[in-house]
């Protein structure tokens, strides 16, 4: 695919995970509302809504047609963007610039990021729940149930303590941590902290289009890769980003000390390392039935992206 071709269709892909989104935001009233004007200031501030995007993605290679993907994409971008409006705050990597604007807790006061944090976790499962009783269908039949459950399953698990929190509390740990970290610890925070939400994102994709065992498993191994290379890049951007085609600060990882794939190893391997698990991926991708050009395209474009 030509370069403008693919950031053309990236664009209009992006707005259309951007126009579902919207269906699935929160009310804004009563006296709890403050909490969902937090929730969807942050849902809303933009970002590269790539979870939601590798979901459909997978979803639609693997044969998925119907409509029970859109909560689940609007799920996983409320669990994602819990975790960054919890990354942020003063007791974790304390920002104040996060996709565009200032950071949740810093418009709101830190109790009412926590809580925006907390609800958006939770309204994400709220949200994913209506693919099983779906509103204007009636009940889902028994084999696309079990599917919805199966999905809710994994994102539950990858986002907890056996995936995303598992990685985040390696990370905070190995802060205050003097020596150099292993590469074996280094690689467990990536793979959980960052890697798993887009395993939980490509998996409840390939699990909705009800894709084989073997399937399944393939896209949980090329998600892996796509997701350390994505934070080993995001590791690198910390170092030679331009904060405002980033969106957010550089710099934050020294600032905290943190060890990150960049002092551990380097610039240089940090990229190469980038390279060739990106490349592990696409090669993974090849065990997938299909149309994968766009989705190709993406792991590609993932490994110079800037922002
Ligand atoms: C930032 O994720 C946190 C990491 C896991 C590196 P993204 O870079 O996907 O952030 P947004 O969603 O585009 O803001
Ligand atoms: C964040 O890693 C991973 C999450 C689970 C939020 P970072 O702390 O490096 O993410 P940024 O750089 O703040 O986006
Ligand atoms: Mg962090
Ligand atoms: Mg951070
Ligand atoms: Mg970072």
């Amino acid at each position: 695919m030509e370069k403008q071709e693919f950031e053309r269709l990236l664009q209009e892909k992006t707005i259309q995970v951007e126009n579902i989104l919207k269906d699935w935001l929160p009310r804004e009233e009563g006296y709890g509302k403050t909490v969902a004007e937090a929730m969807n200031y942050s849902l809303l501030a933009g970002g590269k809504r790539l979870r939601p995007l590798l979901m459909l993605e997978t979803y639609r290679l693997l044969g998925g047609k119907g409509k029970e993907i859109e909560p689940f994409m609007a799920a996983i971008e409320m669990i994602h963007t819990y975790s960054l409006v919890h990354d942020d705050l003063p007791a974790m990597d304390n920002d104040t610039y996060r996709r565009g604007r200032k950071t949740t807790w810093s418009v709101y006061g830190e109790g009412m990021g926590i809580l925006a944090g907390d609800a958006l976790l939770n309204y994400a499962f709220e949200t994913a729940l209506e693919a099983a009783f779906p509103a204007q269908e009636g009940t889902s039949e028994p084999g696309k149930l079990r599917a919805v459950m199966r999905a809710l399953q994994i994102m539950a698990r990858k986002s907890g303590i056996y995936g995303m929190i598992g990685g985040q509390t390696a990370d905070l740990e190995a802060e205050g941590c003097s020596e150099p970290l292993s590469q074996e610890r280094l690689l467990f925070i990536h793979e959980h902290k960052t890697a798993a939400l887009i395993q939980a994102a490509m998996m409840a994709g390939a699990i909705l289009a009800e894709a084989s065992k073997e399937q399944i498993e393939a896209v949980e191994k090329c998600a892996c890769n796509i997701g350390i290379a994505f934070q080993i890049q995001d590791d690198i951007l910390d170092v030679v980003g331009d904060s405002r085609e980033l969106g957010k600060m550089v710099g934050s990882d020294a600032m905290n000390k943190k060890q990150t794939y960049v002092t551990a190893r380097g610039l240089e391997k940090a990229r190469e390392d980038v390279e060739r698990l990106s490349s592990e991926a696409l090669y993974i991708l090849q065990e997938l039935p299909g149309d994968r050009g766009f989705l190709e395209d993406l792991i590609r474009d993932l490994i110079h992206r800037r922002k």
